[in-house]
């Protein structure tokens, strides 16, 4: 576990933000996105990245498959910045770099038969040849929990639950490296939640790949994952081990995350957040948490602290704990 698979590296990504006569006009500022992550993935391990809707989960996963164009920083995979790769340079590593997308049906032909979308990826990746596609399409099937049968089905007649079995299947027939997961599961009832994640954790086991799960649900990151780096607003405030991080809770919002648990240590005051997410624009200074947090400090407002290492693999961004 000591040379990363993958090293993400100051990411940023910012979007405009236009007046009310939008584009005819230069942009009035830029939210950011995504603002100065890194953290690094190693092979086989499950790296849960959590944090509430909009705090930029998505558009870090998404930078890795080069479907996001990130402003800067560096995505390094295997000594390549894959940020800096074309299309023609990117398309080799997408038999290593996969995606379930929480949404499987809206991304796949709605024409095409259930053994033809898991025969594609293989095409593509120009592997094997036609009776050995075949194979692979109901071997993966059977891996993933799917009957023979769904071979000739079209998508839209499996159940929801069924769709992202199925997107796991397309994203793992290739034997990749790293599985970015975003929300693949939010949309399923707890049940069959349960079920697929089993499923995915044990083929990952299996085949040695490294899971990216992001999730706004703590309770199914902490179930999956080796380590969690929990974000708010564009910025990675807190990353560690899962028991590390449960039981030693250091950042402020860390902890009210948490206390949406239920069982979360009963002892603990619950701390719940008040006031809106405010938007991290070009304009916005000092930690990205102050608007909401109940310890912040006048230093808290001018200045954002860096996430920092306080004991072996815990690191942690707050003024309060990083004196
Ligand atoms: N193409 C875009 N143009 C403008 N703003 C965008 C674009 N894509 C994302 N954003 C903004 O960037 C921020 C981060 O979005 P992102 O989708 O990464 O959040 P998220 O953490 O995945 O949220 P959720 O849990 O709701 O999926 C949001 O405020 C969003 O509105
Ligand atoms: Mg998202």
């Amino acid at each position: 576990m000591n040379t990363p698979l993958l090293e993400i590296k100051h990411l940023q990504k910012r979007y405009p933000i236009y007046g009310p006569l939008g584009k005819l006009f230069p942009p009035k500022t830029h939210m950011k996105a995504v603002a100065d992550v890194s953290l690094n993935l190693y092979e086989g391990e499950t790296y849960g990245l959590v944090g509430e809707s909009g705090c930029g989960k998505s558009t870090t996963g998404r930078s890795i498959l080069g479907l996001v164009k990130p402003d800067s920083g560096e995505i390094l995979y295997r000594g390549k910045d894959l940020t800096k790769l074309s299309d023609k340079e990117f398309r080799p590593l997408r038999r290593d770099l996969q995606m379930v997308f929480q949404d499987t049906l809206s991304s796949l032909n709605p024409r095409s038969r259930i053994g033809a979308l898991l025969e594609e990826p293989l095409i593509v990746q120009g592997m094997g040849n036609p009776e050995e596609r075949r194979q692979k399409v109901l071997e993966i099937l059977k891996m993933v929990g799917l009957a023979e049968d769904h071979y000739f089905r079209y998508p839209h007649e499996l159940s929801g639950g069924q769709v992202q079995r199925l997107g796991i299947a397309r994203a793992l027939i290739i034997n990749p490296k790293l599985i970015v997961c975003d929300e693949p599961v939010s949309a399923l009832d707890v049940s069959i939640q349960s079920q697929i994640l089993n499923t995915l954790t044990t083929l990952q086991k299996e085949m040695n790949v490294a899971l990216l799960f992001i999730s706004h649900d703590i309770g199914v990151v902490r179930y999956i994952s080796d380590r969690i780096g929990v974000m708010y607003l564009g910025t990675l405030v807190e990353e560690s081990s899962t028991d590390e991080l449960f039981a030693n809770t250091l950042h402020p919002y860390t902890k009210a995350l948490f206390s949406s648990i239920p069982d979360f240590k009963k002892k603990e005051k619950k701390v719940s957040l008040s006031g809106e997410l405010p938007q991290y624009t070009d304009e916005f200074k000092g930690c990205v948490f102050h608007t909401r947090c109940p310890h912040a400090c006048d230093r808290c407002r001018e200045i954002a602290p860096v996430l920092t290492e306080v004991c072996p693999g815990h690191k942690v961004a707050c003024h309060l704990i990083n004196q």
